[in-house]
């Protein structure tokens, strides 16, 4: 007996639609180092996961010889899969059909499944790839776009959105990944931008490349558009995979617990020895970091972007936590316009997420300066402190140096329901640092003096003694406790289980005014 010819048929048709574009376009696209929608799903999800939805959906558009073009799927693969077990929802974009442009239909697939995370409660991954608008379905391309940018706001901090640009990301089509979670790009290979090169000509005179306006590494480190920066498409979504594992599947659920294998007791008596005694020489923060978390392991976010803050993720025996930290190395660790911005998404995400919040301050204070002022510090500081403020996950601060001015306010202090507040010996928690503090409340004193510099070195002494240290904090019951450096790991692993069940409520309202 013979195969029923309707399973022929369906077997062609799943295998036309598997083709996409053709193999010629295919080629093409592996030719400039790109993989297809296909061959990317299958690196990012596990196994023979994957479920394909709308394989057979056609647009509808007759204009332009559209009604001969006709490419099964419509030039965007959806679906549902998993990774490392758990549920997610899925695009990917293929370029090799119509360029991945986003016409209704397409955008009709897209939207099925932002429903169907939204309604299961799992994380939905946008794999990008596009020439955006579908320029001959004109405003019923806008309003596909309209009808995503609308869901990925209703899923912000609902489910995990994640976004992967693996090829061209023009136009209002940037503005889906900018309202999601997290944006990964791939290094020589795609590009965002509102109005590309052409357009900047034309309209500003200037002259630019694609990877000069909107490549990834301008992203990575100028303008902060992405979280990550991968070398090729392979580690793009191996980033999106590790990403999750740290990551609740919604806002209702705790995050992945792990099996711990490092010893939650374990002492590192290297951190003894890691802060200098010059208060004014830097050290690396990111081996601070290294040797309190399970394994040395750390996700770092936005890696390459206001790099005076480090965020990322982290397991404190087996418990996914969002890390805040200064990096003495780079500007002393200041907070800046760029660094407070970075802080206060990431502390929004963790707390939206149930993340408890680890941070690991050395502070010295606000950027001063015209530029700072004039470019908003003010307003963009009021972010961070806000974001801290706002947070009910669980906060554990360990001060290790500098605390000073507004900026030990914002930093979880106390003051703004930090649950566990740790100090090393080396904490100077203060206004500002003994010498600018000086210079102001013994200005005439300095200058009348027979020797003014040994005078001022007498003054900073003295208020090194009196101030730069934990105890005056300390005795006052803004920190919980001075701890010995190597003990870190264990404090705070034994802080986070003792709120594991915290409870914490804003008050009813509408929804905040984060100063934006
Ligand atoms: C329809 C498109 C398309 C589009 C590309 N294609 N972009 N079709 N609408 N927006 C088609 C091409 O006609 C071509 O079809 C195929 O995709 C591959 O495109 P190429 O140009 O050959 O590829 P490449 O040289 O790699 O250039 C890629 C590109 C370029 C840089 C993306 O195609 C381009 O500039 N496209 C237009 C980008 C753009 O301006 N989009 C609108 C942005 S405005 P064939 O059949 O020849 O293979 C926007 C508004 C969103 O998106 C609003 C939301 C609010």
């Amino acid at each position: 007996m013979g195969t029923d010819p309707r399973l022929e048929q369906l077997r062609k048709l799943k295998e036309q639609a598997r083709l996409g574009g053709g193999l010629d376009r295919i080629q093409k696209q592996h030719e400039r180092g790109r993989l297809t929608a296909r061959e990317r799903l299958h690196l990012l999800l596990d196994e023979n996961s994957f479920h394909e939805l709308d394989p057979f959906v056609l647009h509808r558009t007759s204009d332009f010889g559209m009604a001969d073009k006709q490419i099964l799927g419509d030039g965007v693969m959806t679906g549902y899969g998993t990774i490392d077990g758990h549920l997610v929802f899925v695009y990917a974009q293929d370029f090799t059909v119509f360029g991945g442009s986003l016409g209704e239909a397409h955008a009709g697939k897209i939207i099925k499944i932002m429903d169907l995370a939204m309604k299961n409660g799992a994380p939905l991954i946008g794999l990008n790839d596009s020439g955006g608008a579908r320029i001959q379905e004109g405003v019923l391309s806008l309003a596909g776009y309209a009808e995503i940018f609308w869901r990925n706001t209703m899923a912000s901090g609902v489910v995990p959105q994640i976004s992967a640009i693996l090829g061209p990301c023009a136009g209002g089509a940037v503005y889906s990944p900018a309202i999601t979670d997290f944006v990964i790009m791939v290094q020589g290979t795609s590009h965002m931008f509102v109005t590309g090169p052409e357009v900047v000509r034309t309209a500003m005179h200037e002259e630019t490349t694609f990877e000069e306006l909107g490549g990834a590494t301008v992203h990575a480190t100028k303008s902060g558009v992405a979280h990550f920066l991968a070398p090729n498409e392979e580690e793009c979504l191996l980033t999106i995979r590790r990403l999750l594992s740290y990551l609740p599947s919604n806002n209702l659920e705790d995050p992945p617990r792990t099996q711990p294998r490092d010893d939650p007791l374990r002492m590192e008596i290297d951190l003894d020895s890691i802060v200098p005694e010059n208060p004014n020489k830097p050290y690396d923060m990111k081996e601070v970091i290294r040797l309190i978390v399970d394994d040395g392991e750390f996700l770092e976010v936005h890696e390459h972007f206001a790099q005076s803050l480090i965020v990322g993720f982290a397991r404190l025996n087996g418990r996914s936590v969002g890390i805040v930290a200064q990096q003495p190395q780079v500007l002393a660790g200041v907070l800046d316009i760029d660094s407070s911005v970075k802080g206060a998404r990431f502390v929004r995400f963790c707390d939206a997420f149930n993340i408890p919040l680890i941070t690991l301050e050395d502070v010295p204070g606000f950027l001063p300066g015209l530029a700072q002022e004039h470019g908003g510090i003010i307003r963009h500081g009021a972010k961070l402190l806000y974001a801290y403020c706002e947070a009910t996950v669980p906060k554990i601060t360990v001060v290790i140096r500098k605390a000073y001015g507004g900026a030990y306010d914002v930093m979880s202090s106390k003051h703004v329901r930090g649950d566990m507040n740790y100090a090393w010996p080396s904490a100077e928690l203060a206004v500002m640092g003994p010498q600018a503090a000086v210079n102001i409340i013994f200005k005439d004193e300095i200058e009348n003096a027979s020797d003014p510099e040994a005078a001022r070195e007498q003054l900073v002494h003295e208020y090194r003694e009196k101030f730069a240290n934990p105890y005056v904090a300390a005795a006052r019951g803004f920190i919980d406790d001075v701890i010995e450096p190597r003990e870190t790991r264990p404090k705070l692993i034994s802080a986070l289980e003792m709120l594991q069940n915290k409870r914490d409520k804003l008050p009813p309202k509408k929804h905040g005014n984060i100063p934006l």
